[in-house]
């Protein structure tokens, strides 16, 4: 079957990922990538597939109605998967306007022009999918009510689908309240009730998937593992916020890409599915493996670079603990993540370590500056 989609956001972390899965699995669809480009947004993520005769790129703010809704009409579009916003709570605490720009006013303009684009074709919404690609954080935090957790590595193969509860006997549901903290939070949850509210209000055929912490290739290093990873190669101080034992539950982005391939396809109109890696980690405990795996791979003795850890101030609201069931998806479509953690870690630091021409490209001229400004004070 021919498809257009268009994919916001591809030129960024997870979207990129998502843009390389589709244009390569899919030759007979048109992938069209619809990036503003902003800080975050790198054409250098996508070398490898720019060249493709499926695929184009656009330079557009989701927020620019005319623009979008005359894209989708000119193009045919019949499929959309939202990627597209601004992502780092740290940027969130300081700017929280370019959040709700973005993240709230950018869907809605998005949803608006999709649904009068697609009420106006004579099969209206017949085949059409507008796909929101969110986040865990919607929820909130969770306690820790195993403080002293299980100790690492955890070996739990992720896709035996059981969860080790490593530090508490909650995690999040579909069906669990929304409880934001951060301004990404509410913008992304936001966000999350429009797209609802479109399915609800029109019928739209929408659906939602919230997913927990990605790591990876091309992720932005103001995240904290490849902002880790290049600190620790040059030996720069590495600032732990608290006392580094606030827990996030980690998927390798390529296992994101996957589920979103599965989900676009396959999904339940209305659905909301949560996607998760089944491995909650401390952010110390991972720290340690990070400062291993690099010290390992440079050729310097395993621990050597450990002083490099600093205690800083925390941040604003810091959330305690996140840890995602993603079993329904698992059930029901079938989906679930491939890679064991240690074999992921292993697999990003050598991606990192091997490209330190892309990491350069980013982190030279403007990127001092953020840096300078985001750990300023702490
Ligand atoms: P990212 O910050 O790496 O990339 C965001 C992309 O969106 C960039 O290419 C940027 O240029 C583009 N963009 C930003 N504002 C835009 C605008 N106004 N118009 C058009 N393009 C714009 O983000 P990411 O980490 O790849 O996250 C992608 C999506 O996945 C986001 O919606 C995020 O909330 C969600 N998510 C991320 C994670 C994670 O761990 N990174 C986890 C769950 C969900
Ligand atoms: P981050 O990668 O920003 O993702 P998120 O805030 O969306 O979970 O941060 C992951 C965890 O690491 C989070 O608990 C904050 C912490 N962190 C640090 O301790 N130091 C840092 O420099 C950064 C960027 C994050």
């Amino acid at each position: 079957m021919k498809r257009t989609i268009i994919i916001t956001g591809g030129a960024g972390f997870i979207g990129s990922h998502v843009v390389r899965l589709f244009v390569n699995k899919y030759p007979e669809y048109r992938i069209i990538n619809v990036d503003k480009l902003t800080y975050a947004g790198n054409l250098a993520n996508l070398k490898d597939v720019e060249n493709k005769p499926n695929y184009t790129f656009v330079k557009a703010d989701i927020c620019d109605f005319d623009t979008i809704y005359a894209l989708m009409r000119n193009e045919n579009v019949d499929g959309v998967i939202h990627l597209a916003a601004e992502s780092h709570v740290d940027r969130s605490i300081k700017d929280p306007f370019t959040f709700a720009r973005t993240n709230v006013m950018g869907t809605l303009s998005m949803l608006q022009a999709a649904k009068l684009y697609w009420e106006s074709l004579p099969e209206k919404w017949d085949g059409k999918r507008f796909y929101h690609i969110s986040t865990d954080e919607v929820y909130g935090a969770l306690e820790m009510t195993r403080p002293e957790g299980i100790e690492p590595p955890f070996s739990t193969k992720a896709s035996s689908g059981k969860h080790h509860l490593a530090y508490g006997e909650l995690f999040f549901t579909e069906d669990l309240k929304y409880q934001p903290h951060s301004p990404y939070s509410a913008s992304k949850a936001s966000s999350d009730h429009f797209v609802r509210a479109f399915h609800d209000t029109y019928g739209m055929p929408t659906i939602v998937t919230n997913c927990s912490n990605n790591y990876g290739p091309y992720q932005f290093p103001e995240k904290l593992i490849p902002l880790f990873i290049n600190n620790i190669r040059h030996r720069k101080p590495l600032p732990v916020y608290g006392k580094g034992e606030n827990v996030r539950d980690w998927l390798y982005v390529e296992d994101h890409a996957r589920a979103i391939d599965t989900t676009f396809h396959n999904g339940k109109v209305a659905e909301t599915y949560n996607i998760g890696g089944f491995n909650e980690w401390r952010n110390i405990d991972i720290i340690k493996v990070l400062i291993n795996t690099v010290d390992r791979l440079l050729g310097r003795r395993e621990g050597e670079d450990m002083g490099l850890v600093t205690y800083v101030t925390d941040r604003a609201g810091h959330d305690l603990r996140y840890a995602i069931d993603s079993s329904k998806l698992q059930r029901e479509l079938g989906w679930e993540p491939s890679l064991q953690f240690e074999e992921g870690i292993e697999k990003t630091v050598r991606w990192y370590l091997d490209n330190q021409e892309w990491m350069d490209n980013i982190t030279s001229g403007e990127y001092e500056k953020y840096y300078d400004d985001m750990y300023k004070g702490r």
